[in-house]
């Protein structure tokens, strides 16, 4: 059946990184993208002449209100069963210890497919519609995710992990094979031809790839037209080792531009410590960066000056970093990024903070320009898709109770104080309903399967 949903009441976006837009009207979805947008007169003008007759008609109630889903940019999917374990040690001890060892158990298909199944629904319950995922070194392990985000139509860019530099734990491959699942993966995925769903070229980090890997994938990204994504000046000790094993860069940012990675379809993650030049040359070459600032302070890499990232014009989004991060949630993210750019201007950094509104953008339309998506979504407007949360602040059994009082409000007042509720107080018991593309999410099936997923 053709979708064609009215939803009636309140809407909010970012219209930009300062503001934003309130609707209090209705939007009009036919086949996931959103036709018309209109006030409430015009709403009821369109029932009482029956034009809706073939509609369905969701009308929203006074504690309820539709956001822009959120936008995850940078997530390990094979590291969610490490959730809130290990974070007591630095990055590099972290991988050696923690993560490599259960990234290797995805080269077993049927694992891979039982842990992100439950991921892919773990993150749409949590609000994230979009995600930009590092899958595992296996080709085959991947495709599961792949099919995973299919399954559950969540939109996702999904990346093979590349890597080819010896570790301790024995995970890698030769340049050659890695080159040749790479492209099999890129291959595979297009074939699908799913438009929710784009492969993303994946060279772990500098420690884990040489020169002759990095180039030879970013070839294959140029053939393919497809986005890249990695890690980058995440740590201090990963920096200093970077530059040992590449002793004709002058910085770690360099190490991927002599490779030919920075470009506009490439998003880092973290850019903690990067130099004026190395700003200079992100911002230049038109790469993004995902800022995770729960992975940031939980393995104590540093506190990224996201607001000097942001004045240099580098295009920023949110990501969750899990297992880095010890929260899958967007929400979490948006307010981890409140906190630490507080804590950098108490700490002296003038103008660094990042309040409500404009965390709230990068959780959306900024995750959205990230991700090179923003002429499909992050925001309500004719011809985009939707993808939407349907938030109930005064949720039964949810965190944030409603006191028997009225404060007097207009409209923009009424939806500026809903919306900072959520955002301060929120979490995934207010998100009633989760749209991608148009299409219903069935939460509640995930609520009552969850236990048996594992
Ligand atoms: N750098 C290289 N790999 C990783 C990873 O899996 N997580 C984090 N946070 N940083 C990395
Ligand atoms: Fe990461």
């Amino acid at each position: 059946m053709p979708n064609n949903i009215v939803f009636a009441g309140l809407f909010i976006h970012s219209s930009s990184n300062t503001d934003f837009s309130i609707l209090n009207g209705y939007v009009w979805i036919k086949n996931g993208k959103i036709t018309k947008i209109g006030s409430t007169e015009e709403f009821n003008s369109l029932e009482n002449s029956g034009s809706l007759a073939e509609v369905e008609i969701i009308k929203l109630s006074p504690s309820q209100l539709i956001i822009p889903g959120f936008v995850d940019c940078h997530v390990h999917a094979p590291q969610f069963p490490n959730i809130g374990l290990g974070l007591d040690r630095p990055l590099l001890e972290w991988l050696d210890k923690y993560t490599f060892p259960l990234e290797k158990k995805y080269s077993d298909v049927a694992f891979a497919a039982k842990v992100y199944d439950q991921v892919v629904q773990r993150l749409l319950h949590n609000g994230t519609t979009t995600a930009c995922y590092f899958g595992s070194l296996h080709l085959e392990g991947t495709l599961e995710l792949v099919k995973s985000a299919i399954k559950h139509h969540q939109r996702a860019q999904v990346g093979k992990v590349s890597m080819n530099l010896k570790n301790d734990a024995g995970y890698y491959n030769t340049v050659e094979k890695e080159l040749a699942d790479t492209a099999s993966f890129v291959h595979k995925v297009l074939e699908l031809k799913n438009d929710l769903v784009q492969p993303v070229i994946t060279p772990r980090f500098a420690i884990s790839c040489d020169e002759q890997l990095m180039t030879g994938l970013a070839n294959i990204s140029d053939q393919y037209g497809c986005r890249i994504q990695s890690h980058l000046c995440e740590n201090l000790k990963e920096i200093e080792y970077v530059l040992q094993i590449n002793p004709k860069c002058t910085s770690y940012a360099e190490v991927y531009d002599k490779s030919l990675l920075l470009n506009d379809r490439c998003i880092m993650a973290h850019a903690i410590h990067m130099t004026d030049q190395e700003i200079d040359l992100l911002s230049s070459k038109g790469t993004a960066v995902a800022h995770c600032p729960a992975s940031n302070t939980r393995l104590k890499s540093g506190l990224c000056p996201v607001r000097k990232l942001l004045d240099s014009n580098i295009t920023v989004g949110l990501g969750t970093d899990v297992s880095g991060g010890d929260s899958s949630s967007i929400l979490d993210a948006l307010r981890r990024t409140m906190d630490v750019s507080t804590h950098l201007e108490v700490k002296g950094a003038d103008g660094y903070s990042i309040d409500s509104k404009e965390a709230f953008y990068l959780a959306t339309l900024g995750g959205a320009k990230a991700l090179r998506l923003e002429d499909k979504i992050g925001s309500f407007e004719v011809g985009k898709e939707f993808d939407a949360l349907l938030v109930d602040v005064y949720a039964e059994n949810g965190p944030i109770d409603k006191y028997d009082f009225e404060v007097e409000q207009n409209t923009e007042e009424c939806a500026t104080s809903l919306l900072q509720r959520f955002i301060y107080m929120g979490d995934d018991r207010n998100i009633v309903q989760v749209y991608v593309k148009g299409k219903r999410e069935c939460m509640s099936q995930f609520l009552e399967h969850r236990g048996e997923l594992l």
